[in-house]
């Protein structure tokens, strides 16, 4: 096989090899007349951690709600592993849920709270525990088995509600805002952790999360929903440097955003006019639209680049720096064009000490290439 298939292969999503593991096809649901989810369709592959990422109140909970069968769709269908969830009640489906607020029971031991629903549904007490050991080993909690829940930290917490969901070998594991109650810190190793597990297991997992961070770094793919719609579905460097709307474009990351019309209309480059620059901005490849259309030009910060000698790039502005704000890492710069408009621009501080470097007050050169940015259409 060459490269190429075997990375297709990793990736049915592009390769088509398979069929899909969770089928959602027009699902829509209406409380009253308020439509909550409005029409999605939506394949999900086996061994995907996919990521429903959207606003508050966008739809994303109850969407698992219906996979998971705590919510019968309005209209539309849902198949699972081939089989039509149509009637099928949560707990004969081949789901399980982990809940934001963890759920745990109080007065029970950690390897209690993992091994109740296993017992619960008749598992025998020897293999029950033998299956709670293993769940214990992979979430790191072996020290911690006979604690109480009140007697651990929120990410240890956490990985027992994790372990719970687990243990009953789900074929698909719904996992609503699982890292929401942990702090930045904390939720940055655990996301670590949580792709780690998923890798190990191959179990498909569905992850709701308004934190779009969060959704870069663990998914296979991300769906990004807005007001009941799945408005774009893609890998994550595919979401962040190919968004298809402004909505798209603006929730991940953040980005600078012009309106303009196109002066120049080429099959292998445009250019667009703007009253917010001036001098046209050039695009390097052609785009479908037609002379004379309004569209928008989105760029990300640390596509612009800032110089104080004028750069030979075909994108090149005067601007003023009006703000440094020194990250560690990077500096976030926010430059004033003579139009009054304002962008920013992020440099990544490669050593310690950057001698000279631009500064508040200067007079610079934003510039960037000619296939930095992306037109948008809507
Ligand atoms: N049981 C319900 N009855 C009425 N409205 C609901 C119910 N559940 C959710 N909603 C509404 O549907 C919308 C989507 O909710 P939800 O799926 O929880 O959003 P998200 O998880 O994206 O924040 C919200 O406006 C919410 O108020
Ligand atoms: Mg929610």
């Amino acid at each position: 096989m060459t490269i190429k298939e075997v990375a297709a292969l990793a990736k049915p999503w592009v390769s088509g090899s398979a069929q899909p593991f969770v089928r959602i096809q027009s699902i829509t649901k209406k409380f009253d007349d308020f439509v909550a989810v409005d029409d999605v369709s939506l394949d999900i592959y086996k061994g995907e951690l996919f990521c429903l990422l959207g606003g508050s109140g966008c739809g994303k909970s109850t969407l698992l709600r219906m996979l998971a069968g705590f919510e019968t769709p309005t209209e539309g269908s849902i198949e699972i592993d081939g089989q039509d969830m149509a009637g099928i009640p949560a707990y004969d489906r081949p789901t399980n849920m982990m809940f934001q607020s963890y759920a745990l029971f109080p007065h029970m031991t950690v390897e209690r709270n993992i091994a109740y629903g296993l017992l619960r549904e008749g598992v025998r007490k020897a293999e029950a525990m033998e299956r709670v050991a293993d769940m214990l080993r992979l979430v790191q909690l072996e020290r911690f088995a006979g604690r109480k829940p009140d007697q651990l930290s929120g990410g240890q917490r956490q990985r027992v509600a994790l372990a719970r969901a687990l243990v009953k070998r789900p074929k698909l594991l719904l996992l609503d805002e699982p890292l929401g109650a942990l702090d930045k810190k904390l939720r940055e190793e655990t996301q670590f952790e949580l792709v780690k597990i998923q890798e190990t297991l191959g179990v498909t997992f569905i992850v709701v999360t308004h934190d779009q961070e969060e959704a870069m770094t663990i998914s296979s793919r991300i769906g990004v929903m807005n007001a009941g719609r799945i408005v774009q579905v893609g890998e994550p460097a595919e979401i962040y440097e190919h968004p298809n709307s402004r909505f798209v474009a603006d929730f991940i990351g953040s980005v600078n955003l012009f309106a303009g019309h196109v002066t120049v209309d080429e099959a292998d480059h445009i250019d667009i006019a703007t009253p917010e620059l001036e001098g046209v901005i050039h695009v390097g490849h052609g785009v479908s639209c037609s002379p004379g259309q309004e569209l928008f030009y989105a760029i990300r910060p640390e596509k612009l680049r800032l110089s104080r000698a004028r750069p030979d790039l075909p994108n090149t502005f005067p601007a003023m720096v009006d703000e440094v704000a020194y990250m560690g890492n990077l500096s976030i710069y926010r430059l004033r064009l003579p139009s009054g408009r304002h962008l920013n621009a992020t440099q990544v501080n490669l050593s310690r000490h950057v001698e000279d470097a631009i500064s508040w007050d200067e007079n610079v050169w934003v510039s960037w290439d000619d296939n930095a940015g992306v037109v948008l259409t809507r």
